[in-house]
């Protein structure tokens, strides 16, 4: 948890760390990715035969090499919004077999030389579980049940066996599966009401968990605080109606609830503290899902369902339409923003489950391929920086710094959460490493930060490590890369200087 006090402009900012006090475990899987069959994140983007790039099976090998980097634990496929008309049978076997599709959500040609074993095998490559996302457009719960028995199944069955015959022994285990993506949503291909869908994810996880007790199930909510994500929950987060188990089971048909944010203003700091949203979400989602609990009477011994925010990112659709590709150029502001997202995530840890940045290649994404290389988008430097560090726990924060106190997009965050120039999360990782990281939002100040807490172990020498710009509005491109990450060592002493627009963390042993 941290707290934040506002200080007048010309007061001294001061942070306060406490190491000792662990709020709560960081789920791994709060740095996950997301792949979807939608412009060149799949075809050209993770996936390009024939490119001097590619290995033996056409995935891109740099962009292997990336995503292992970034230690992404989890990737979401195929969709998004794709996934409404996909049926998995199209995307495996002989791949001279497999048929083209017309697409209806991006409005394009699916070739499916590119399906369930490729992703499958890409993922053992990158290092990353596999969130496969269910059809709830024109997809059936016999097509559902036949893609969990072909990837989990050990039996001697049809589909167990069909996945066999296409060269994998072995089942996949897959352990993330979603009862559809974005199903209120006016573009959806078979739009549905709260009423239809909760219906429909009730009977399909059912039996979904009939045939696979072991996976980890995930109904779509919308933004986390709707009348539809309470209604869903309340008629989905049930316990015991469907003979999973007695009064000291810990099973329930619903494991997480998903959210999606996105968040982008032509304005500097109504840009970057956008993603305050999405903190506010979470917090939102989580209540909505404690009401649900105590309104279905579900006891204590059925874990609390954690909030999967599977989409998330900086994306303005007018500026990079989906049909276009959504191919974004982000600048430093987004970088912050980023990191303002991330921040929140960290802070929120002991709800947020899950999150998968949207996407992982190309499509609104950290990285950018070219047939001749790879271009990492500002965004990615706090991204790696906190995937790298941010793990362990979160720690107890107190930031006392000026607030912005403009227009916020979207304009409800005023009056519901604060919204820091200095916006802060700590971890204490497992290594016993303090990490500190601080977005300052600032366009023209530099904040000389006191920073109470800080105990390092030895020599006292705190690591540094800076991802700043000449302005917010400087990107990176194929030709230069103005955003990166600037190495360097304190001695920890007095007090720290934060400079305007910048993203920085610092890490020390701990200590205390
Ligand atoms: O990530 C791009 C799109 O945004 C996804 O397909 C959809 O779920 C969301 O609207």
């Amino acid at each position: 948890m941290a707290t934040f006090t506002r200080i007048e402009d010309g007061d001294s900012p001061s942070i306060t760390i406490h190491p000792d006090h662990k709020i709560a475990k960081i789920d791994d899987k709060i740095y996950g990715g997301f792949t979807e069959h939608m412009g060149r994140c799949i075809y050209g983007g993770i996936y390009d035969p024939g490119n001097p790039l590619s290995d033996e099976n056409g995935f891109r090998k740099d962009v292997i090499e990336a995503l292992k980097e970034l230690k992404v634990p989890v990737v979401r496929y195929p969709g998004g919004n794709f996934v409404a008309t996909y049926h998995w049978l199209d995307g495996v076997g002989p791949k001279e077999n497999r048929p083209s599709r017309p697409e209806l959500a991006w409005i394009g040609t699916e070739t499916n030389e590119f399906g369930t074993d490729e992703f499958m095998k890409w993922c053992e490559l990158v290092g990353c579980e596999p969130y496969l996302c269910l059809n709830f457009g024109t997809g059936t719960l016999d097509e559902a049940l036949a893609w969990l028995e072909y990837c989990n199944s050990d039996r001697n069955t049809y589909y167990a066996n069909l996945r066999r015959k296409n060269g994998r022994e072995k089942p996949y285990n897959v352990k993330y599966w979603a009862l559809g993506n974005e199903c209120w949503g006016p573009w959806q291909v078979e739009q549905m009401t709260k009423e239809d869908y909760a219906k429909k994810a009730y009977q399909w996880a059912k039996a979904l968990k009939l045939l696979d007790p072991s996976i980890t199930l995930i109904l779509c909510g919308e933004t986390g605080y709707s009348s539809w994500d309470h209604y869903v929950l309340k008629e989905c987060v049930k316990w015991d109606v469907h003979g999973l188990g007695n009064e000291n089971t810990t099973k329930s048909l619903i494991d997480m609830h998903s959210i999606h944010i996105y968040t982008a203003d032509k304005e500097h700091l109504a840009n970057a503290t956008a993603p305050r949203s999405a903190e506010r979400a979470i917090q939102m989602a989580s209540a909505l899902i404690d009401l649900a609990r105590i309104e279905n009477k579900v006891p204590a011994t059925v874990p609390k369902q954690k909030v999967c925010l599977d989409e998330w990112n900086v994306w303005d659709p007018a500026r990079a339409p989906g049909e276009q590709g959504a191919e974004e150029q982000y600048t430093l502001s987004d970088a912050l923003a980023v990191a303002v997202f991330l921040n929140g995530f960290v802070r929120q840890a002991r709800d947020l489950g899950m999150a998968n940045i949207a996407q992982s290649v190309n499509v609104i994404s950290p990285l950018t391929t070219s047939p001749r290389g790879l271009v990492k988008q500002t965004i990615w430097w706090p991204l790696l920086l906190f995937s790298r560090y941010m793990r362990g726990h979160t720690v107890a924060l107190n930031v006392r710094a000026p607030e912005y106190a403009g227009r916020t997009q979207p304009a409800w965050i005023r009056a519901a959460i604060e919204t820091p120039l200095l916006d802060c999360s700590a971890a204490l990782g497992d290594d016993g490493y303090v990490n500190l990281a601080v977005a300052n939002l600032s366009e023209d100040r530099d904040y000389e930060v006191a920073l109470h807490g800080l105990r390092p172990a030895g020599d006292g020498k705190v690591a540094v490590f800076t991802v700043t710009g000449d302005n917010v509005h400087v990107t990176n491109t194929a030709d230069e890369q103005k955003v990166g990450i600037r190495e360097g060592e304190w001695d920890g002493q007095g007090k720290f200087t934060f400079g305007k627009h910048s993203f920085t963390l610092l890490r020390w042993k701990s200590g205390a």
